[in-house]
C-alpha cells in the first residue's frame, strides 16, 4: 500500500455550462444531467486518490437546494475524505455563477462511494486519507457513521456491527 494522501491531492474541480439540451421544461439543469457531472468529477478525485480504474459502489445524501438556470456556470468541487479498505467515500459540493448579474449560488452536495478495482477487475486497496484542515477532520469522521449506515441499509452489514453509530445514538439519548 502506498503512504498518506490529503484530501487536496485528489481534489476534482470541474467547469461547465448549462445549455439548452441539459434543461426541463422550466429551463433548469435536469437532475440527472448534474448528477452525471457530480459522478465524473467523484470519480477522477477517487480515480487519482486511488491511482486505480474505480467504480461507483453508491450515491448518498444528494441534496437539491437551488435549481441551476439555463446559461449558468456550473461548478462541481470534489474530494476524497476518507478511504477504507478498498472502497472511498467522496464528498461533492456543486455551486453555480450567473455571469450577468456576478452572483454565485449553492447548488447541491451528495457523497459518492467508489471502489478501486486493480486490473483483474477485483477490488484492490487503497492509500489511507489524512485530513488537514478541520472541514477535512470532520468529513473524515463523520464518514465512518457514513459507512455503516449506507452499508446497513445495503444489507452488507448487520446494525449490531455498525459500533459509530450506535455510540451517535446512544450520545443523543443523552441529550
Ligand atoms: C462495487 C463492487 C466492485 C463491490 O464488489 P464486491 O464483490 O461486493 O466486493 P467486496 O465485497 O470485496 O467489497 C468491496 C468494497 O466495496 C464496498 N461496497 C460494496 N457495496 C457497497 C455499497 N452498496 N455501498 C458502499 N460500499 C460498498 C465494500 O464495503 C468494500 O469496501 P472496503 O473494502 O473498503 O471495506 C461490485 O458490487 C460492482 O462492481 N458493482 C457495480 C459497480 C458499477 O457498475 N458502477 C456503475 C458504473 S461505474
Amino acid at each position: 500500500m502506498s503512504r498518506h494522501k490529503t484530501p487536496k491531492e485528489s481534489e476534482t474541480i470541474m467547469t461547465e455550462i448549462v445549455l439548452p439540451n441539459d434543461t426541463n421544461a422550466l429551463h433548469n439543469l435536469r437532475g440527472g444531467k448534474i448528477l452525471h457531472w457530480m459522478d465524473i468529477a467523484s470519480a477522477i478525485a477517487a480515480g487519482r486518490h486511488a491511482e486505480a480504474v474505480v467504480v461507483t459502489a453508491s450515491v448518498d445524501s444528494v441534496s437539491f437546494e437551488n435549481p441551476i438556470k439555463l446559461g449558468d456556470v456550473v461548478t462541481i468541487k470534489a474530494t476524497v475524505t476518507r478511504a477504507f479498505r478498498t472502497s472511498l467515500e467522496t464528498y461533492i459540493e456543486v455551486t453555480a455563477e450567473n455571469l450577468p448579474s456576478k452572483t454565485h449560488y449553492k447548488c447541491n452536495t451528495a457523497y459518492y462511494t467508489f471502489v478501486a478495482l486493480d486490473s483483474n477487475g477485483k477490488p484492490k486497496v487503497v492509500a489511507p486519507v489524512e485530513p488537514e484542515t478541520a472541514e477535512e477532520q470532520e468529513k473524515f469522521a463523520g464518514a465512518m457513521r457514513r459507512r455503516e449506515l449506507r452499508l446497513v441499509l445495503a444489507g452488507r452489514m448487520k446494525p449490531a456491527e455498525a459500533k459509530e453509530l450506535q455510540s451517535l445514538f446512544a450520545n443523543l439519548e443523552k441529550l
